[in-house]
């Protein structure tokens, strides 16, 4: 084992350094060269420039103590006020900022739970009921919280079937939650349904707008038929928009805004009985950055309405040219109807295999974000892509004629992993081996290699590998069996 890193004994020269960090970044995601979708929400250089200056102007300052930064409080009061705004929230909207759409669903689903102590002391395990393509972070919300996350089946377009959540509450329901839109495949639930719903069995329904609060607003003032998502729906009690993805703001910035005080009161703590005072926290964290605060702020007032109509128009420009190109290529479909600027598309040919076209991509240096259940490559869509648009689609043309023409690739390497991975029935072998990948990743030695290559050079892998046809045949039937059974859903 390498020694262990230790702090240095004498400062190191500035200059020396920031090489060193740009040494470290040789093999990441060439995001300014628009190869990557979801991670990065890029407008510009002049905006980004607001960005870093905003952010640097109270990158010191901590939103913990709201009285000792006023500025940081009138600034988080300011961006609420302007997302309630945008989401036709009532006069009594209320909500806070947060570090990111996970602690926005975190902070919802723990004010649902308190709410419903308060209301329903008798349920033990309470319950949330929402689509199987709501985000992972509601899951980890229900896990960190003691509760019970409660999926509702998909069908093929992406669309959750109202009638199965119906089915799915009981006694011990809290909330309900859906998605504005669903990551995976961009469909935007039908949140009107799914409201009616809410009010009629008296729950609160959270949309899960972390991702499109920022965006279908401005795509259905650009005149693109949205159904309605946001406050406007009755039972919507509250909505999580992030400013860090279609905000365009810089990252560890998120908003959850509720319908009224009632909620939002659930979301707070506060101890009265430290040694070290009485402690209030609005929401998960302790210290609080001022600069994300503070470069939030400035990218809604920087770019205001206009500026994020011009990068919705680009981005809905930009995913037109690329649905249309993916529709143009034989073998592969967009799943269901994308509300916006994010969709994924899928193989539907069996000799085309998805995975495999995926490392193709990737080896022309796109990152590609890889999905199961079925498999999928999913695309977020910002303005910047516009202009390789047609780019991506070339290459994607090219590679799936070139996986079409080497069926055994489907086997080998990274795609012979991801596709074992999607379709091994028994989910407990799996969640054991990717946590297996986080102890390599977070060992004493912070391997610093690609995780899911360990993954590849396993003992697992060396086995699908030798075997790899047979064990992919099997699964393949055992798939296709258990979609029959089950209908198809999660
Ligand atoms: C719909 C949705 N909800 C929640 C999240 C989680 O957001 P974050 O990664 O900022 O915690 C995401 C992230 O992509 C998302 O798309």
């Amino acid at each position: 084992m390498s020694e262990r890193l230790r702090i240095p004994a004498v400062p190191r020269d500035h200059d020396e350094l920031l090489a060193t960090m740009e040494g470290y970044r040789t093999n990441d995601a060439r995001w300014r060269e628009g190869r990557c979708f979801s991670l990065v929400y890029f407008a510009g250089e002049a905006h980004e420039r607001l960005l870093q200056r905003a952010h640097e102007k109270f990158f010191m300052e901590n939103a913990l103590n709201p009285m000792a930064f006023q500025s940081l409080k009138r600034m988080e009061a300011e961006v609420v006020q302007m997302t309630a705004s945008m989401l036709h929230g009532p006069p009594g909207a209320v909500g806070t900022m947060t570090s990111g759409g996970t602690e926005s669903l975190l902070m919802a689903v723990k004010a649902y739970r308190e709410r419903a102590r308060a209301k329903w002391p008798w349920i033990r395990t309470p319950e949330i009921v929402a689509p199987a393509t709501i985000h992972v972070a509601v899951d980890k919300a229900a896990h960190y919280f003691g509760m019970r996350l409660r999926h509702a089946r998909v069908n093929a377009d992406g669309t959750v079937d109202v009638a199965a959540m119906r089915r799915l509450i009981n006694r011990n329901t809290v909330m309900l939650a859906a998605s504005a839109p669903q990551y995976p495949h961009g469909v935007l639930d039908p949140i009107g349904e799914i409201g009616a719903l809410a009010e009629e069995k008296g729950l609160p329904l959270h949309v899960d707008a972390c991702i499109g609060g920022f965006m279908l607003p401005w795509v259905e003032r650009l005149g693109y038929p949205i159904a309605p998502f946001d406050f406007r729906v009755p039972g919507v009690t509250s909505i999580s928009a992030d400013l860090h993805k279609y905000g365009l703001a810089a990252k560890g910035a998120s908003t959850v805004i509720y319908r009224d005080m009632s909620y939002l009161r659930h979301q707070f703590f506060a101890a009265t009985d430290w040694p070290g005072g009485i402690y209030i926290s609005p929401s998960a964290l302790g210290t609080r950055p001022g600069g994300t605060i503070a470069a939030a702020w400035a990218a809604m007032m920087g770019l205001g309405e206009e500026g994020y109509l011009h990068h919705t128009r680009l981005a809905m420009e930009a995913t037109t040219r690329m649905i249309a190109g993916v529709r143009a290529i034989e073998g592969l479909a967009v799943v269901g109807t994308p509300a916006g600027s994010i969709f994924a598309y899928r193989s539907v040919d069996r000799a085309v295999d998805l995975y495999a076209v995926a490392d193709l991509m990737a080896a022309r240096g796109w990152h590609i974000d890889r999905q199961q259940k079925p498999p999928t490559i999913h695309c977020t869509v910002t303005s910047q892509h516009l202009d390789h648009a047609d780019a991506y689609v070339a290459d994607l043309r090219a590679c799936v004629a070139h996986v079409r023409s080497h069926p055994e690739l489907r086997a080998s390497g990274n795609a012979a992993m991801y596709g074992m991975m999607a379709k091994v029935p028994v989910r407990a072998f799996i969640k054991q081996s990717v946590l297996k990948v986080m102890e390599t990743m977070y060992g004493p030695a912070g391997s610093n290699n690609d995780p899911m290559q360990s993954q590849n050079d396993g003992p697992v892998m060396a086995f699908v590998n030798r075997h790899a046809d047979t064990v992919m045949g099997v699964l393949d039937r055992l798939e296709s069996l258990r979609d029959r059974v089950s209908g198809g859903d999660r």
